[in-house]
């Protein structure tokens, strides 16, 4: 019958419009893997509509390719402060150099992901954006930026995109129409459809008096048939505590019980609705202006002018949702204008901190658990306290594995690695070392730990000391910051034992990197710089260029 459906749709369609296949380059640049995740979801709908998708990386894409290329799509994440990721700095840097070639050929449109949290939200995609129509390539669609829910805005970017290249769009070709019929969902979790995964295992790292408190945890995978790399992280969908969802609704006057439309999830109560699917800790900007806006509250209109930007940045430091709808009420009209103003809950994702091949049917993940007090309120992180305080043994929570491909141990099991984990940054490493144990391999393992104090935080001490004397860690090297009266950070190690680590990088060595993203990664990035060139005698940019051209310098950073 799907046949005959199909067949009578198509002649119904006008025979005068010609379908035109276009040859689309679909090129991502991705960090954590939302922007391929993204990216093939287009290619998979180009060719199901008859054209030729060519899917690519663009750090391993030349450049000079773009200048042959008809008709281009490219999904840009931005990391760090505005910066591509890691691999597609050299790709952007030949872009943007002197001889970079004319592109009046190439057609092409930008979605630029980022969070706005961040000062350069989505610069990357913009500037990539720019410098392509600076050389003389042609926007098929003007750029679209999307926040960390990226889902409303990339069916958005896709169904302009889509609607740009059908020149006949009623004219798709029977076969296309075919390919694109449903087929039937994978037996795979994923994000659409996670897994409820049970909590076996919940210990605390850190010592009762440590300043911070860390947790151990193990889910089951049983059943799930779900399957992971070390490397990969574990995506939870949290759910907001329920204290706060309260406080919520009697700042805004509602009961919970009005039922509010979801976009995609359909009809729910506003209660279901602020616990399950809409963000209520973070402020942004965007979530002020909307709600000085709405309820045109003058003193939050001024808050946003640009010479209030300090005020503003401290406004936003230590302040939430909730302080927002508390000390300026009377915005909110309706339980749907608030579901409507909100930004969509994002599901949390961990390093993983185990092996496949040492805990099988297992996923451990690290997790620093965040709570502080600030203008009369205690306040936490939502999945960190979910784990913490809301999750008991035995209890599931909806997960998926978000692979990432580009924080692979490598594959000669005999190559020497070094990793720089400060903090839970140490969680893929432990995976890393697990399963280099359980496999076998027998390349060296240099680790770099850090934390404030050694009797308090020194995350998974026993099984690290145990590995380092049956030899399998080569060597161990932590930074304690808190331990003395000047701070000593994992960089200053590295430093320390310049000599030794170039070395390693001389015999071949990969370097990984997990952790604080905004000052160690650079910090970090620094002291790598400044031990080769003052151990290589050589130019330390081109040398450490060199290592992500050879995928050898790797980071997970956050
Ligand atoms: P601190 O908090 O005592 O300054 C894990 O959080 C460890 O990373 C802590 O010891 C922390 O030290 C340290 N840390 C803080 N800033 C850092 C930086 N810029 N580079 C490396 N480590 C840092």
């Amino acid at each position: 019958w799907l046949n005959g459906f199909l067949a009578g749709l198509y002649s119904s369609a006008p025979q005068s419009a010609v379908f035109e296949p276009r040859n689309v380059a679909v090129l991502y640049a991705s960090q954590s893997g939302t922007g391929e995740r993204l990216a093939k979801k287009v290619a998979k709908e180009l060719k199901a509509k008859g054209h030729t998708a060519k899917l690519s990386s663009l750090d391993v894409y030349p450049v000079h390719e773009l200048a042959v290329e008809e008709c281009a799509v490219i999904v840009a994440s931005t990391y760090g402060e505005g910066d591509p990721p890691d691999g597609v700095k050299g790709f952007f840097d030949s872009l943007c150099a002197e001889g970079a070639p004319r592109l009046e050929r190439l057609e092409y449109s930008v979605l630029a992901l980022g969070d706005s949290h961040y000062e350069h939200f989505c610069k990357f995609g913009v500037d990539l954006d720019e410098r392509l129509q600076d050389l003389g390539a042609k926007r098929s669609i003007p750029i679209v930026t999307a926040d960390v829910d990226v889902d409303e805005p990339f069916e958005r970017w896709k169904a302009a995109l889509l609607a740009s290249l059908d020149t006949a769009a009623a004219a798709t070709p029977p076969q296309a129409l075919a390919a694109a019929a449903p087929v039937a969902p994978a037996s795979l979790y994923r994000r659409e459809n996670p897994f409820q995964a049970a909590l076996i295992e919940k210990r605390v790292l850190t010592a009762d008096v440590s300043s911070k408190s860390t947790l151990h945890l193990s889910f089951s995978l049983a059943g799930s048939e779900l399957t992971y790399e070390a490397g990969d992280a574990l995506a939870v969908i949290p759910a907001n505590d329920p204290a706060l969802v309260a406080d919520v609704l009697s700042a805004t006057g509602l009961n919970g019980e009005e039922l509010v439309e979801v976009p995609k999830l359909g009809t729910r109560s506003l209660c279901d609705a602020l616990t399950h699917v809409l963000q209520i800790t973070k402020l942004s900007r965007k979530l002020i202006d909307a709600y000085a806006k709405a309820g045109n509250i003058a003193l939050l209109i001024d808050l946003l002018l640009p010479e209030q930007q300090t005020h503003l940045d401290t406004y936003l430091y230590d302040r939430g949702v909730i302080d927002l709808l508390a000390e300026h009420p009377g915005a909110i009209a309706s339980a749907q204008q608030l579901a409507d103003l909100l930004p969509k809950l994002a599901p949390r994702l961990y390093s993983i901190s185990s092996s496949p091949k040492a805990h099988a049917g297992e996923v451990h993940a690290t997790v620093a658990v965040v709570r502080y007090r600030a203008h009369n309120r205690e306040r936490g992180g939502v999945c960190s306290t979910l784990f913490a305080d809301r999750t008991d043994l035995n209890g599931t929570l909806p997960v998926y594995i978000q692979h990432n491909k580009k924080f692979r141990l490598p594959m000669d099991p005999d190559a020497p690695i070094i990793m720089i984990g400060p903090g839970t940054g140490i969680a893929p490493f432990r995976g890393f070392l697990h399963e280099r144990l359980a496999m076998g391999a027998t390349g060296r393992n240099w680790l770099f730990f850090g934390d404030r104090s050694a009797a308090t935080d020194f995350l998974y001490r026993e099984e690290l000391e145990q590995m380092l004397g049956t030899g399998h860690l080569s060597r161990l090297d932590t930074a304690f910051s808190r331990d003395q009266a000047h701070k000593i950070y994992v960089q200053d190690r590295m430093l320390e034992h310049g000599a030794e680590f170039f070395a390693w990088l001389q015999q071949g060595a990969t370097i990984y990197v997990c952790g604080d993203a905004s000052r160690m990664a650079k910090d970090v990035d620094a002291a790598l710089h400044q031990l080769i060139a003052q151990h290589g005698n050589t130019d330390a940019e081109a040398y450490v260029q060199d290592l992500h051209d050879s995928k050898r310098y790797h980071r997970d950073v956050y």
